[in-house]
């Protein structure tokens, strides 16, 4: 498929290169190149700088000592978490935030818990005195997403491994710069991506391995959440996440459905998301509700929000399998990640949680045979950490579970259960979306960020052990 570039076209590619994909270079104002060309030359891959972190691993860290930038409402939360396996496992020795309040706050919660971090704050750029200091393993990243990449990438130059929040990064030129990054200083960057640690999901990916589903053909991943009040409201510092809604179009938060589908999947270890597709609906939910917030309100009266109340992405797998993504996080409805699955021999959906197996007559399996399952294929870490799980269960447990393993990989010496790859590849989704909804629906491929050993068969940590 050609498509010759008019003078609309070269403007609209280029505003996405320059401005959203921060690759200023990929097209110049004398070149006449066709939008394939440009596509393909997006997906192509740089020269690397470093050696594969594929399988990394480091000595056993006996006590991971932490740092953490970002106590919002999510790097509070981990804060605790972190908090609940000290001195046994962890240490926080240092923390930051922009806001001098919430770092007050956090500081005074942790000495109750018998930590007494250092503490930065103040400025915009007082996180870089901490990730400098070298008493440090861990870094989290729970900032707004423009700060995720910078923040991660500094980190790992200083030498430390990085926990990043999601989506790891938010353009094309930062999902390359994590990857090169972590090749070239040999440092974990782990997503957070908690999804990947609920016990339906880790139920789901043992019963893959198992052989339950037969033949893996597709499945539907979302992030339908309806987060409107939220968006025009002060909760998220600066009103961060509604200025992203108001400047791009396409799926802004992809990776809680899509990550634990692309561990179902393999990605990165045997198949790999090879293109996409994508399409918005009108936007109109956000300048709509714009008319019921304060007049003071920066967002009061808008309608130049450009985010469509509905973005779908369709994926294509090296393999050939398909997944249908959705995110929509302005419409009233329930909330839900779909959770969905196909083989040649189970269906799962998710919202609520049901499976449909070979000749089950196009039913749902009755509720007693369900619970066998779930107790068959149940992954392990799920009963061993019963009871800290019911003392910190933000999410529903998979957050505690989430942290566990990261601060436990850590200190056994094991490999991550999500890599850079993971982060990239999973990320990436974002702008290359944009690209597809800008340019009519077209379809951008994925860059390959492992670099050709996607083929290579791995397991996934949380498989092993
Ligand atoms: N995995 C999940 O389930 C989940 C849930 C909620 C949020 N998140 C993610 O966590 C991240 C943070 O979200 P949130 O809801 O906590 O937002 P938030 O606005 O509550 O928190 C962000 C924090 O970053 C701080 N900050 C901003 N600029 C800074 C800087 N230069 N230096 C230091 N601190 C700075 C802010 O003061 C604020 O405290 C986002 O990436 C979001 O997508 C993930």
């Amino acid at each position: 498929m050609i498509h010759s570039v008019d003078r609309r076209s070269f403007l609209r590619i280029s505003a996405l290169t320059g401005a959203f994909m921060g690759i200023p270079n990929l097209i110049s104002a004398s070149e006449t190149a066709d939008v394939d060309q440009i596509i393909d030359r997006l997906a192509q891959t740089p020269a690397a700088t470093g050696k594969s972190v594929i399988g990394l691993t480091v000595p056993p860290v006996k006590q991971v000592r932490v740092g953490i930038i970002g106590l919002g409402a999510r790097g509070s939360f981990h804060t605790m978490t972190v908090a609940a396996l000290c001195p046994e496992k962890a240490k926080i020795v240092a923390i930051c935030d922009i806001r001098e309040t919430s770092v007050d706050n956090m500081l005074n919660a942790l000495k109750e818990k018998g930590q007494k971090p250092e503490v930065y704050k103040g400025s915009a750029d007082s996180w870089k005195q901490m990730v400098a200091r070298d008493d440090l393993d861990l870094i989290f990243v729970c900032t707004p997403w423009e700060l995720h990449a910078p923040m991660a990438v500094e980190s790992m130059r200083r030498g430390k491994h990085v926990a990043v929040e999601v989506p790891a990064a938010i353009t094309l030129d930062e999902c390359w710069a994590l990857v090169n990054t972590a090749e070239e200083t040999q440092r974990n960057c782990m997503i957070l991506e908690n999804c990947c640690y609920g016990d339906e999901e880790l139920w789901i990916l043992n019963m893959v391995r198992a052989g339950v589903f037969g033949t893996i053909t597709y499945g539907e991943a979302a992030y339908i959440h309806r987060l409107r009040r939220m968006l025009f409201g002060y909760d998220y510092y600066n009103q961060w996440r509604i200025r992203h809604n108001l400047a791009h179009d396409g799926n802004l938060y992809p990776t809680h459905g899509l990550g634990p589908l692309a561990q179902y999947m393999d990605i990165q270890r045997g198949d790999r998301f090879e293109y996409l597709v994508s399409q918005s609906s009108i936007q109109a939910t956000l300048s709509e509700f714009s008319k019921t917030v304060s007049p003071d309100n920066e967002f009061y009266n808008r309608t130049d929000f450009k985010h469509g109340d509905m973005n779908t992405c369709l994926i294509k797998t090296a393999k050939g399998r398909m997944i249908h993504l959705y995110h929509d996080v302005v419409t009233p409805r329930p909330y839900s990640r779909k959770n969905s699955l196909a083989g040649t021999q189970a269906y799962h959906e998710g919202y609520p949680s049901r499976l449909c197996l070979g000749e089950s007559d196009e039913q749902w399996i009755p509720e007693a045979e369900y619970q066998t399952f779930r107790t068959k294929y149940g992954h392990p870490i799920w009963d061993r950490l019963k009871s800290e799980i019911a003392k910190n269960n933000g999410h529903g447990g998979m957050d505690f579970v989430e942290i566990y393993r990261l601060i436990d990989n850590l200190n056994r010496g094991v490999q991550l259960d999500m890599d850079v790859y993971d982060a990239a590849s999973w990320s990436v989704v974002t702008p290359l979306s944009e690209i597809s909804v800008e340019l009519g629906a077209v379809p951008v491929k994925f860059p390959d960020f492992t670099r050709g050993r996607w083929k290579e068969v791995r397991e996934l940590q949380i498989l092993i052990d």
